[in-house]
């Protein structure tokens, strides 16, 4: 009885208060472009192309940092991206608070935007609680990769895992600081700090190196101020509420992911699209569109298991016709055969809703059968489910392989109708759409924007 007076009582408190009980509307959306595999499959160019066909009114990073490294190219020349996202050229593009940011590197690629015709000053957006990357960052991950000895991880060295170390031991610097009057003070306290590790590691300590490091790093602070600072989850939900487009860009790859990724060889950010709400505070309902980029076959730089990995003269065919040299460090990456299993997996996680193939062309020049991993032989037993985290498990499988002949003396590279690619390309990408059970909207055949095949 108490409990349905109480009822009653409620709906009259709510009914004289005008308070409302139905559910906030979501008027804005966010579409979500990020990596599968383990990096390079060439996000920065398709998000060029989304951005510029999909009318979006801003695009974003939600992690990562300089580590990343996305090529587009802006009126017939390639330009890499690292920090900045890659709708510089069309649209506000937003740094979110879950990347790390280096000051110098960053000024180095507004020049970069500048030079190839971009302003920076009209479009470029940081959020005031990214972290800052310090120079002694970078010097505490080449200290500690160099203790790691063989068991390297093969970071980039640009500081990734010391900064968001740092940013979970809560001793992160936020960019918003440095309009802050005790922000030297925090970095000074913060160098002791890092001092006190890099002898730890044994690494020897050059006094005057860091004063000089510092000294470039104070020039490029002053000329960050320049640029517009926000607080993200405000200026993303006042956006959202305006019922603006957002297109996030993803940095490194599902395989790189702290969480999921082929743990301990990730990077040190959540990677995946449902990192998107947590990292620019917003609600998960805004998400609408997943695109998962991948590549017609793979790459990874740096250490891990990589059961397709090929080795000899396709993967130097692959390598060399690829360029598939990194865009950030140029080390050579290494080739593999795509991988349906990593695929799933990554389109599960992700909840990816429509893909976009790259690199189709590169497969031109193979004269040899091209393969497609379909499941893992681990003992007797075929399965196309592994716990990627099992580092050591996933070195003993042996990947099971399906051949598709090549269409060596015809060309992808150029086309632009589906039904003009060779008869043997058109049957790879009509068996990859089966399997992964995913819409693949574009083919990709070169690195220009406009090299793209309309698909679905
Ligand atoms: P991201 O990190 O995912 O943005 O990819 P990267 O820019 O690091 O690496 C992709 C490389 O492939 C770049 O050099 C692109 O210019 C290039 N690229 C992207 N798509 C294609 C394609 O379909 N064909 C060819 N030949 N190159 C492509
Ligand atoms: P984009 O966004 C490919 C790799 C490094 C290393 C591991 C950890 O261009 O696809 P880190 O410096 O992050 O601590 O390195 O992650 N890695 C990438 N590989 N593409 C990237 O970014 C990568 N970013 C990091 O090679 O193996
Ligand atoms: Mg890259």
């Amino acid at each position: 009885m108490i409990h349905i007076i109480k009822k009653i009582l409620r709906k009259l408190h709510v009914f004289l208060c005008g308070v409302t009980t139905h559910a906030p509307e979501y008027k804005g959306v966010i579409d979500v472009i990020i990596g599968p595999q383990w990096g390079d499959e060439g996000k920065g160019k398709i998000v060029d192309k989304y951005a510029t066909d999909g009318k979006y009114d801003m695009g974003v990073r939600f992690q990562g940092g300089n580590n990343a490294g996305h090529s587009l190219v802006v009126n017939g020349k390639t330009v890499v991206l690292h920090t900045i996202p890659s709708t510089i050229f069309t649209t506000k593009s937003l740094i979110g608070d879950g990347v790390v940011i280096n000051p110098v590197d960053l000024v180095a690629e507004i020049a970069t935007v500048k030079a190839s015709g971009g302003d920076p000053l009209l479009n470029l957006i940081i959020g005031d609680r990214a972290h800052i990357i310090l120079p002694t960052h970078i010097m505490l991950d080449k200290a500690q990769e160099e203790m790691k000895g063989g068991g390297k991880i093969g970071s980039t060295q640009k500081g990734i895992a010391p900064v968001y170390t740092d940013r979970s031991a809560r001793n992160g610097i936020f960019i918003g600081e440095i309009f802050h009057q005790n922000f030297k003070n925090h970095v000074h306290e913060i160098i002791e700090m890092h001092k006190k590790q890099l002898s730890l590691y044994s690494a020897s300590i050059d006094e005057n190196q860091i004063t000089e490091a510092f000294k470039t790093f104070y020039t490029a602070i002053e000329e960050i101020k320049k640029y517009k600072f926000v607080s993200t989850p405000y200026f993303m939900n006042d956006c959202l509420k305006r019922g603006e487009k957002i297109l996030a860009e993803g940095a490194q790859a599902t395989m790189l992911d702290l969480s999921f990724g082929t743990y301990p060889y990730v990077t040190s950010s959540r990677t995946v699209a449902t990192a998107i709400p947590s990292e620019l505070g917003v609600s998960v309902h805004y998400l609408r569109n997943v695109v998962g980029v991948f590549k017609a076959y793979l790459t990874k730089v740096g250490a891990g298991p990589f059961p397709t990995k090929i080795e000899g003269d396709i993967a130097k065919q692959l390598q060399d016709a690829g360029h598939e040299f990194g865009s950030t460090t140029g080390r050579p990456r290494d080739t593999g055969w795509l991988d349906l299993p990593l695929m799933k997996y990554a389109i599960m996680i992700n909840g990816i809703t429509e893909l976009v193939l790259t690199k189709l062309d590169i497969f031109d020049v193979l004269t040899t059968d091209i393969k497609v991993c379909t499941g893992y032989k681990i003992g007797d037993i075929v399965t196309d489910r592994i716990d990627f985290n099992l580092v050591d498990k996933i070195d003993k499988i042996t990947p099971v392989y399906k051949t598709f002949p090549s269409w060596h003396g015809e060309k992808t590279e150029g086309v632009q109708e589906f039904d003009d690619l060779p008869d043997n390309a058109q049957a790879y990408v009509e068996f990859l759409e089966k399997e992964l059970g995913v819409p693949i909207t574009f083919i990709s055949v070169g690195p220009g924007k406009n090299d793209v095949i309309e698909y679905n």
